[in-house]
């Protein structure tokens, strides 16, 4: 560290007197490292650490903090990857992926079924830059193997975004080796504690972790699990583009990823009995939850799962449209109405205006996302009170 003599004026003693002690114990903390910028003694290490060929610190815009290193190793050890790349949403680390692994003249295959941001990312965006983005149904293997002909990359969710499909992403991942495409998913509303896509052979996993992996409503960040060469791409793009992550939302994740477990183990039970008891309610037309034995895809989930978990999120449908999915939000009072998932509260949200509002309303209803669809992001609070505070709301709206 640089002296500072105690003839210095005022403002350079407050400046540069305060020292970083050496610190031999380990804290039980992760020590947020929150800063911009880093000072060097030589202009050739200077040098050398911006240009990644010597390991140090330099600039806080995707260069490398420690802080965020700590985050994107415990991502990596989860995920089962190499390596890891924080980003600072959801989003900037879907777009880098994909506009790492495909340019102008390129095409993306990719599910039908997704989030409503990436779909507008996808139909909106990318196609502006020349990379073309053709959907696929990604339960029919055969439609997908032929698309996949000269494609850059392959996009699929674990757990879609929002009707809870399930595809076989097994089977997926094995079509994309065959035709030599690299393939990603978006692991968000599994988390890695429900499924580890890269053990069944997809090359890179995203995050929002803005959701289950940070936990707590406090954080907009993002991640890709990938190999350490791949990082490296990755690095390169979000030092060019921006949006890599940042030293507090990155000590926010490493903290909130610690309880991953026990808040997962506690979301999933109470998504099935919620599940359970609106599958028992007169006015619900259909509930989407893969844990029911009832939806498609539940011995795939079954499969593809740890073992008795289908993940806290789930869909369903009121008869009413949009009107009576409006109402039956507004007269919960313990559940909250609001974007997001993952967190410690229940949040519900009414996809057609909200997160799938970039759907066209009739590419909406030939993707089934009917008006009275409510998503169900199940939180913490004790299962009794969220059963009477949906039952509340059944009998006071009589949908
Ligand atoms: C499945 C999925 N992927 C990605 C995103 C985008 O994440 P972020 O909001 O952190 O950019 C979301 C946001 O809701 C999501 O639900």
């Amino acid at each position: 560290m640089s002296g500072v003599s105690e003839e210095a004026g005022f403002s350079t003693r407050a400046v540069h007197a305060a020292r970083v002690p050496a610190v031999t114990e380990e804290p039980a903390s992760v020590p947020i490292y929150q800063t911009a910028t880093w000072r060097f003694d030589s202009s050739e290490a200077y040098a050398e650490v911006l240009a990644f060929e010597r390991h140090g610190h330099s600039y806080g815009r995707g260069y490398g903090n420690p802080t965020v290193e700590a985050f994107e190793s415990v991502m990596a050890a989860l995920e089962r990857t190499e390596a890891a790349y924080g980003f600072s949403s959801g989003m900037s680390a879907i777009h880098a992926v994909c506009t790492t692994l495909a340019g102008a003249g390129d095409r993306i295959v990719a599910s039908r079924e997704l989030y409503g941001g990436t779909y507008g990312l996808f139909s909106q965006v990318l196609p502006r830059y020349g990379i073309g983005v053709d959907e696929v149904d990604p339960h029919d293997l055969e439609e997908v193997r032929r698309s996949l002909e000269g494609a850059a990359t392959f996009y699929v969710e674990t757990i879609a975004n929002p009707l809870c499909t399930v595809a076989d992403i097994e089977a997926l991942a094995l079509i994309c080796r065959e035709e030599g495409v690299p393939s990603v998913i978006d692991s968000t509303f599994a988390s890695p504690w429900l499924c580890t896509p890269a053990d069944l052979g997809f090359d890179f996993v995203v995050h929002s972790v803005t959701k289950y992996i940070s936990g707590h409503s406090d954080v907009i960040a993002g991640v890709v699990c990938c190999t350490g060469a791949d990082r490296h791409r990755l690095r390169s793009t979000a030092i060019e583009t921006g949006g890599a992550m940042q030293p507090f939302d990155a000590w926010l994740s490493v903290r909130g990823v610690q309880t991953l477990e026990v808040r997962m183990e506690r979301q999933c039970a109470s998504a099935m009995a919620l599940a359970a008891f609106l599958e028992s309610q007169p006015h619900v037309t259909r509930v989407h939850y893969p844990g029911l034995t009832s939806h498609p895809h539940h011995s795939l989930a079954a499969r593809l799962f740890r073992p008795g978990a289908f993940g806290g999120m789930l869909a369903f449908e009121l008869g009413g449209g949009t009107e009576a999915a409006g109402r039956w939000c507004e007269a919960l009072e313990l559940a909250w109405m609001g974007a997001s998932l993952g967190g410690t509260h229940t949040l519900v949200t009414h996809p057609a205006s909200t997160t799938h509002r970039q759907v066209e309303p009739a590419l909406r209803a030939d993707r089934g996302l009917a008006d009275g669809l409510i998503r169900l992001s199940t939180g913490l609070e004790n299962i009794e009170d969220l059963l009477e505070d949906f039952g509340r709301a059944f009998k006071l709206t009589a949908v």
